[in-house]
């Protein structure tokens, strides 16, 4: 079995993948079940994961400025953020928190999220966290030799409007998959 860090030196950020590779039902399966296995503050996921479907693909693409790993690619993946839901007040928080307490005490864990919450941040918090899952899913991917680019360069209205995001979610990743077209390009990250 390869090193884990062999898988992630593998993966790479692909802009063109091969256009009749598709990924398959399995494979997206294996893809979300990564991602719903990240780890998040207080336990609380505050995320959904949207398989992008053929009557939303056009438009998800132009709002992803038509990028050529989106065009490509077999499949995208959204990951959405959830806002409102972190409310500390909400029945979403209370059930994830009792989760994170597994049988020991919430009360703790509430009171520190309480003290811990600010809505004027909790937006680009909730997307931060989103992002673990989205690794999740790029080592995933790599682990079954697909490509996959992360696309952060989105018309946010625009995408939530092409995924019909309700008011209080907002668009935080998507996540083109393919076969990709090139091999692994040279890179250099810092301490190289
Ligand atoms: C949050 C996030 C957003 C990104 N958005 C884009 C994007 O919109 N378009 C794109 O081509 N690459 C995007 N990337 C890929 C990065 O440009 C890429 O990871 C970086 O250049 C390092 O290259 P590597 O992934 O091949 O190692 C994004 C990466 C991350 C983590």
């Amino acid at each position: 079995m390869a090193d884990l860090l062999d898988e992630i030196q593998l993966r790479y950020a692909c802009r063109a993948f091969v256009e009749d590779q598709p990924v398959t039902l399995v494979d997206v399966a294996l893809l979300l079940e990564a991602g719903r296995l990240a780890p998040s503050a207080f336990g609380l996921e505050p995320w959904r994961f949207v398989v992008v479907d053929d009557s939303q693909r056009a438009a998800v693409i132009r709002a992803c400025g038509d990028q050529p790993a989106a065009t490509t690619s077999a499949a995208l993946i959204a990951i959405v953020a959830l806002v409102d839901a972190l409310d500390p007040d909400s029945d979403y928080v209370r059930d994830r928190l009792l989760a994170e307490a597994r049988d020991g005490e919430v009360a703790p864990i509430a009171q520190a999220y309480r003290a811990f919450y600010d809505p004027t941040v909790i937006k680009a918090w909730a997307i931060g966290q989103c992002h673990f899952a989205a690794a999740h899913m790029l080592l995933q991917a790599a682990h079954m030799e697909l490509g996959s680019c992360p696309i952060g360069g989105f018309d946010p209205v625009a995408l939530a409007a092409a995924l019909d995001l309700p008011a209080d979610e907002t668009p935080a990743l998507v996540i083109a998959f393919g076969r990709c077209a090139y091999p692994a390009p040279p890179r250099r990250r810092k301490l190289d």
